[in-house]
């Protein structure tokens, strides 16, 4: 059994961001399950008031804090909030991302490039930048950024906005990883594959049912199987692990 001072995060303050559907929220209900005070942040209010209700009566400490992540002034207001309700940072979960359409790339316009990459890189850069000075006071912190398989391998269908974002998740990671070892903050990505989210369980069944049979595991991924291993990434641990990419797609990774 893994000493709890390694493997509890109990009592532990964490953001996640894109907490408000999909692996987000089963990130933050996860944390909140194992004792985190959770802040949920999102733009969808209805969904974020409903998921720290639920949160509440089972028991779990957590706020829901409206904002858009690729708005500096938002995530500003996000950690200042966190500050003066809980007095600490101790977690950083940075899921806030997605696409929309695929297009080749004569039909990628502007507009679409820069939301892409605004959702997929600056969603992550914004709030992580008001964090870290909030865990360098304590000289302790887990960040955890959301990647892609379609950052890591050519992944034909997502868009070239979002495979360019995530693969821009990575070196974030790596980068910022080296500055802040020092001062006792991890930074690592995690890479999922396809999984039952909201925005996923959109497309058909057989679409899914395709990308499944591609990938060697032969199945999509869950929600609670992405919060599983980015609760590992966030434990006092996982201290000696850092600027790693942890792929969890079900072997898309290897092809
Ligand atoms: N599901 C997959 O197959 C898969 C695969 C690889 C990577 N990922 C990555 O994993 C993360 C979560 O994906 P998911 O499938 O769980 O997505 P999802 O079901 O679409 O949920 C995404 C959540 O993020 C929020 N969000 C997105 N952009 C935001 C922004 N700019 N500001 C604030 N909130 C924002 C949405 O909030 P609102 O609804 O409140 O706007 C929603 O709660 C994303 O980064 C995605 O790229 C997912």
């Amino acid at each position: 059994m893994a000493a709890p001072e390694l493997s509890s995060i109990d009592g532990h303050v964490a953001i996640v961001t894109g907490a408000t559907a999909g692996i987000g929220q089963a990130c933050a209900e996860r944390f909140a399950a194992e004792g985190a005070k959770v802040a949920i942040v999102g733009r969808n209010r209805a969904a974020g008031e409903r998921i720290l209700g639920e949160i509440q009566n089972a028991g779990g400490e957590a706020l829901f804090l409206a904002g858009e992540c690729a708005d500096a002034g938002d995530m500003r207001e996000v950690a200042s909030a966190v500050d003066d309700a809980w007095g600490r940072v101790d977690i950083l979960v940075n899921c806030a991302g997605g696409f929309l359409d695929a297009p080749d790339i004569e039909d990628v316009t502007d507009e679409m490039w820069a939301k892409g990459l605004d959702w997929n890189i600056n969603t992550k850069f914004l709030i992580t930048r008001e964090v870290v000075p909030l865990m360098k006071r304590n000289s302790y912190g887990r960040v955890v950024n959301i990647s892609s398989v379609a950052g890591r391998t050519g992944s034909r269908n997502a868009s070239l906005d979002y495979a360019t974002g995530k693969a821009a998740v990575v070196g974030f990671t790596r980068r910022l990883a080296a500055e802040l070892g020092p001062s006792g903050i991890t930074v690592n990505a995690v890479a999922p594959g396809l999984v039952r989210s909201p925005r996923v369980e959109r497309h058909s069944e057989e679409h899914l049912a395709q990308r499944a049979a591609s990938t060697p595991v032969r199945r999509l991924g869950t929600p609670a199987e992405l919060a599983h291993a980015i609760l590992y990434l966030s434990t006092p641990g996982a201290g000696f692990t850092t600027g790693a990419v942890l792929d969890v797609n079900g072997g898309a990774w290897i092809g």
